[in-house]
């Protein structure tokens, strides 16, 4: 069974059709890169596995289960976690209560369907656990605002990864930062147990190889190639998609 199975999904906006009939199936524990260039329809497919925008055909199953017309919490409590392009953190709020907020919408989703809500102070445990894990409790108090971007980057990861979920998807984790942050951001990435499946966005080529097994090249709205890392390399024809040369 996939980790995520997508089939024939379609997105359209107007006339746009930004994800076309496309079909990916990514293995449990695997690490796949989704690579294309710009308006390729990266994010829009991502929305289409979050719930946040509803595929006009197509399915889409999480570890089996077919998802396709289900809200985005209901997908989260299925496993699957997501960070976005454009960050959703509340910058005038400390980093703890950020990770409270992750944790709580969570569990507001989980009790809808098991009727067994977490107390307040369950909660601030199960955040100050993330906090030590991920060795955020020097920072815990500081106002996201104030960090530097690379932290704020990781941040929106850990609390991605707060509610242990079995499938992660990271929307061009390292753009915006510093080579060093970058450096640190993808060790984070690479260092995930196995038991995270990771499907992610990335334009820095360096990044990508270093962490997936398979990467997938997406171009307006279709799957163009698939491969491994070596023989997207080597192809001369995503070349000239992806970097607009033939050399
Ligand atoms: N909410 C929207 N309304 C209308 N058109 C949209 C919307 N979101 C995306 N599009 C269009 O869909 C296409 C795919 O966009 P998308 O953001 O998925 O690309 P992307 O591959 O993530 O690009 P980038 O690398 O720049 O982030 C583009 O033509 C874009 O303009
Ligand atoms: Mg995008």
């Amino acid at each position: 069974m996939s980790a995520l199975a997508i089939e024939a999904v379609s997105v359209h906006f107007g006339g746009v059709t930004a994800v076309d009939a496309v079909s990916l199936d990514i293995a449990k524990g695997e690490r796949r890169a989704l690579l294309g260039p710009n308006g390729a329809g990266k994010t829009t497919l991502f929305n289409a596995v979050g719930g946040q925008e509803r595929a006009a055909a197509g399915s889409i199953r999480l570890f089996g289960e077919e998802v396709t017309a289900m809200p985005p919490h209901q997908r989260a409590v299925r496993g699957l976690a997501r960070t976005f392009q454009i960050t959703k953190l509340f910058p005038n709020l400390a980093l703890r209560e950020n990770v409270l907020i992750a944790v709580q919408a969570f569990h507001a989703g989980r009790y809808s369907l098991h009727r067994t809500a977490l107390s307040y102070a369950d909660l601030q445990l199960r955040v100050d656990e993330v906090l030590l894990t991920w060795g955020l409790r020097d920072k815990a108090d500081a106002m996201v605002r104030h960090l530097s971007y690379g932290d704020q980057r990781q941040l929106e990861i850990v609390m991605a990864l707060a509610n242990q979920p079995r499938l992660l998807l990271l929307d061009e984790p390292t753009a915006g930062l510093s080579s060093a942050e970058t450096a640190m951001v993808t060790e984070l990435i690479a260092a995930l147990p196995r038991e995270v499946t990771v499907l992610f966005i990335e334009h820095d080529m360096d990044v990508a190889f270093r962490i997936a097994d398979r990467v997938t090249i997406l171009n307006q709205g279709r799957i163009v190639a698939d491969g491994k890392p070596d023989e997207i390399r080597a192809d001369a024809r995503i070349r000239a998609i992806y970097f607009g040369t033939t050399h």
